[in-house]
């Protein structure tokens, strides 16, 4: 068996905020396998961008690596360093974030940052091929034009083209379409979606809008409270979620927020954790909770084709599907 492009186990990871340290991953695992697009989903907290970063080690300073491993195309990253590391963002890894704006020097041509990320010196022909692939036409006026001067959708664009310029084995994309309308969203992570199945690269979605990133990924990892809760195809995790988060995810009303807004459609909010959370961090939000949730910490389990990380997940699965408005 190959060893997994991705192998994060046991992750911990807190942000020292001065008064108190926010524990923003409490033990997260997965592997991420070459040639897939998982998404990841969980509302705002949950740990995604946390997890994401990590995988480059690009978190801010005041984050701390408590525990666990990262591995990625089999550099230690947590252990790996300075050169290793720089060229594992230089040759495997592409980054697009949520606002293509910020991610593009708003003092240099779009022609210029395009070439700089192919490596110098490409011929025009190649940054012009590059911009169509990302499904950019008028590539001259674009290559001359400031990042004020395009749309969000080709500004977003070109961010892509950009992160795929080096051919990376895995692209990561944080919520890419939350800044956009959402009339070019769906057209936009296509294009995303097009580029990884051409270039046989794998692309981790992280998102807050499960019914979105669904139709885009093969796999889908729930998180909250800093773990993965739910793990498997998306199919099997939709169908018949087991964890009671994904479920009340699926229930909650999607699709009707306007661009960049936040969803927070279950009652309740998410943990803040300060240490290692030794219940279910779900418990006080949930419909399926009993004695032993308060009391002890689920462990991930395989459970019907999936993983997953409940005391419940029989009782979920079994539920009908009318108790998932309860859920709400
Ligand atoms: N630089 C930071 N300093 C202190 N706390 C932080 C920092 N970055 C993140 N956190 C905290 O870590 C936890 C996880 O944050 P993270 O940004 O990874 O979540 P997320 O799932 O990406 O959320 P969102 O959907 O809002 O982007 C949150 O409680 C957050 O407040
Ligand atoms: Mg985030």
């Amino acid at each position: 068996m190959t060893a997994p492009l991705v192998d994060i186990a046991d992750l911990v990871i807190g942000y020292d905020t001065g008064m108190r340290q926010v524990r923003a991953l409490d033990g997260a695992s997965l592997r991420i396998d070459e040639d897939e697009t998982l998404a990841i989903v969980g509302e705002s907290g949950s740990g995604k961008t946390t997890l994401g970063m990590a995988a480059g080690r690009l978190l801010p300073p005041e984050a701390k690596v408590i525990g666990g491993s990262i591995h990625v195309a089999g550099v230690d990253v947590t252990r790996a360093d300075d050169e290793a590391l720089r060229r594992l963002r230089h040759d495997k890894l592409g980054f697009v974030f949520q606002n293509p704006t910020t991610a593009l020097d708003p003092t240099l041509r779009i022609g210029r940052q395009v070439a700089l990320a192919m490596g110098g010196r490409p011929p025009p022909e190649a940054i012009a091929e590059l911009l169509s692939r990302a499904e950019l036409n008028e590539s001259e006026r674009i290559l001359r034009a400031f990042p004020h001067e395009l749309s969000g959708g080709m500004a977003q664009r070109v961010v892509i083209a950009m992160a795929i310029a080096r051919r990376p084995h895995l692209l990561i994309a944080d919520e890419p379409t939350a800044s956009l309308d959402a009339s070019i969203r769906e057209k936009v992570m296509s294009t995303l979606g097009r580029l990884r199945a051409e270039s046989g690269a794998s692309l981790v979605i992280l998102s807050h809008d499960l019914r979105m990133v669904a139709r885009h990924a093969d796999r889908v990892a729930v998180m909250y409270g800093g773990r993965i809760v739910e793990l498997g195809s998306v199919t099997r995790v939709m169908q018949a979620p087991a964890h009671p988060y994904t479920r009340a995810l699926l229930t909650a009303a999607a699709g009707n927020e306007r661009p960049g807004e936040r969803l927070c459609p279950i009652p309740g909010t998410p943990p803040i954790l300060e240490s290692r959370c030794e219940a279910c961090a779900y418990a006080d939000r949930c419909a399926f909770r009993e004695t032993r949730c308060d009391t002890e910490r689920p462990e991930a389990r395989p459970f019907l084709g999936r993983e997953v990380v409940c005391h419940r997940a029989e009782a979920v699965i079994g539920a009908p599907t009318q108790a998932r408005q309860e859920d709400r």
